[in-house]
């Protein structure tokens, strides 16, 4: 990544994976192995479980941590009859920094649209929450030569009725379905292929300083292993790591990307 104005962010999504008290070992654990370099080169952030945001909360404050954390999903409403949901209001109140949005999880299991993930990113701009917004094509989508056309109208759909300045500050993860916990990492050029389309349709949905401002990550299989030639490519700000981002050694071993071979 080559574009100075825009701070790399590692992100770790850890799922339905790690309790509260593991959630605080981890933090502990990875808080204790970064460094001033790390935290200057690379935003670090994590998306626990709801029920450890609370655990995580206290840690990162009371060790004054720049570990950020966000959460996994955000409901359109801002309270009421919603049983089981959260609310952008709740979450606001654990200081959650980022919500992430439209995850292909999320799209897939919960039957999440383009309206949907709409109506989240306005409750996460709403309660001053950065929303993530998750996009990218399937396997079939991608073999029918539809991966670009696709992946462009979720992020059309995402942003809809969204103003320029919440959109700069916005983050886009690019995560093709297909390598997504497959261990079938897209190549780097897939990876600053879509990049580069997403940038240019935001240039012209918006504006060239929000194209060249707004964070574009890529997410599928990533690791240490691969973590650098995908962090090269000029458009890709970051990524958003499942499966690597459970055990904080690797996950601080891809925050030091630019140190790896
Ligand atoms: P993965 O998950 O790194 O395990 O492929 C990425 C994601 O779903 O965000």
């Amino acid at each position: 990544m080559t574009n100075e104005n825009r701070k790399p962010i590692m992100a770790g999504n850890w799922k339905m994976n790690i309790n509260h008290l593991e959630a605080i070992a981890y933090v502990n654990k990875t808080a204790y192995m970064l460094t001033e370099k790390d935290y200057d080169r690379t935003d670090v952030t994590i998306f626990p479980p709801f029920t450890d945001l609370r655990s995580v909360q206290t840690i990162v404050d009371a060790d004054h941590l720049q570990i950020t954390y966000g959460a996994q999903e955000i409901s359109a409403f801002d309270s009421g009859a919603y049983t089981g949901e959260i609310s952008g209001a709740m979450l606001n109140k654990l200081r959650v920094k980022y919500a992430l949005i439209g995850h292909s999880e999320r799209r897939a299991y919960h039957h999440e649209t383009d309206e949907n993930v709409n109506a989240k990113v306005k409750a996460a701009i709403k309660h001053d929450l950065i929303p993530m917004i998750a996009i990218g094509e399937t396997l079939e989508v991608r073999q029918a030569g539809n991966a670009v056309e696709h992946t462009l109208s979720q992020l059309v759909g995402a942003l809809k009725d969204i103003r320029s300045n919440y959109v700069g500050n916005a983050v886009i993860a690019y995560e093709p379905v297909w390598a997504i916990g497959t261990g079938e990492v897209a190549t780097p050029q897939d990876a600053q292929d879509m990049s580069i389309k997403i940038r240019e349709k935001i240039a012209s949905l918006y504006s060239k300083e929000v194209a060249d401002k707004i964070r574009i990550l890529y997410g599928g299989s990533v690791k240490a292993g691969n973590v650098k030639a995908i962090m090269e490519q000029p458009d890709v700000d970051g990524a958003l790591i499942g499966g690597a981002a459970l055990d904080p050694d690797e996950f601080v071993r891809i925050i030091r990307w630019p140190d790896q071979p």
